[in-house]
């Protein structure tokens, strides 16, 4: 880590200048954060397990089409990603109600909702990441319409794609979240591509026979065995960290 140019430093990753010009090296630490920075923890071994799980499911993505910054895991903790510029919006699909939701409409946790539903939200930690419309992103100028129905669309076809993966090894899909970046080509063509993470820490997962929670909410809600939910879901997946 040492002798590199840091750019940025997150809740659960750091972001290096890369090798060439471009790229960016990100890294992923085994810290946990909630609440917005309220609640703080470290999950040993998350970082690896993030970045092994975030690995291959951008990696399918990127098989099926959907452009991505992925470009190569570098080593346990290392990915290297190309360099986007971040569009300000975290944008969450959600296929049965839980956490904020549940708690705006007072919708029972585990009530299947009756279509996918995309929110979005501005990222902006200082107001604490509030709900916005489609209106709001274009009328401030954090998207343009074009770039919405891009996004939207992409979002859409993840849910449907990482939906039948996780089916298929005994996990719901509760919802995630997702975030996009514009990335510039050599001739100038700018591009929305899918960026940061899918993790644990990003989705709800939750195993289909017993609905135990296999996500961060058990570090968000005290339920212990964070660490081991990880390494569950990336054992479903057929990948374990190196050790
Ligand atoms: O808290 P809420 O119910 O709105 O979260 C919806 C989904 O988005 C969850 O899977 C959560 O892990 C994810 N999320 C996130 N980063 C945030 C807010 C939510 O990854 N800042």
């Amino acid at each position: 880590m040492a002798r590199r140019k840091q750019i940025y430093e997150g809740k659960a990753k750091v972001l290096f200048e890369g090798p060439e010009a471009g790229t960016i090296v990100q890294y992923f630490k085994d810290d946990a954060t909630a609440f917005n920075g309220g609640k703080k923890g470290t999950i040993t071994g998350k970082g690896v397990l993030n970045n092994r799980i975030s690995e291959y499911l951008f990696q399918k993505l990127n098989e099926i089409g959907i452009p991505t910054h992925f470009i190569r895991r570098l080593n346990m903790r290392e990915q290297l990603v190309r360099e986007v510029e971040i569009i300000p919006l975290e944008v969450v699909v959600r296929n049965t109600a839980a956490g904020s939701l549940s708690n705006r409409f007072g919708i029972p946790e585990g009530t299947q909702l009756p279509r996918s539903i995309v929110e979005y939200y501005y990222k902006k930690d200082e107001l604490n990441d509030p709900l916005v419309s489609e209106e709001h992103i274009t009328a401030f100028g954090w998207a343009t319409v074009q770039e919405l129905d891009e996004l939207l669309a992409m979002a859409l076809r993840i849910n449907d794609y990482l939906s039948g993966l996780f089916l298929g090894i005994g996990i719901r899909l509760v919802d995630f979240k997702l975030e996009f970046g514009r990335l510039t080509h050599e001739n100038g063509e700018i591009q929305i591509v899918l960026a940061d993470e899918i993790s644990p820490d990003n989705c709800r997962l939750w195993d289909l026979k017993t609905n135990e929670k296999m996500d961060k909410d058990r570090f968000r809600r005290d339920l212990g065995s964070v660490e081991e939910a990880y390494q569950e879901v990336a054992r479903r997946l057929g990948i374990l960290p190196e050790s």
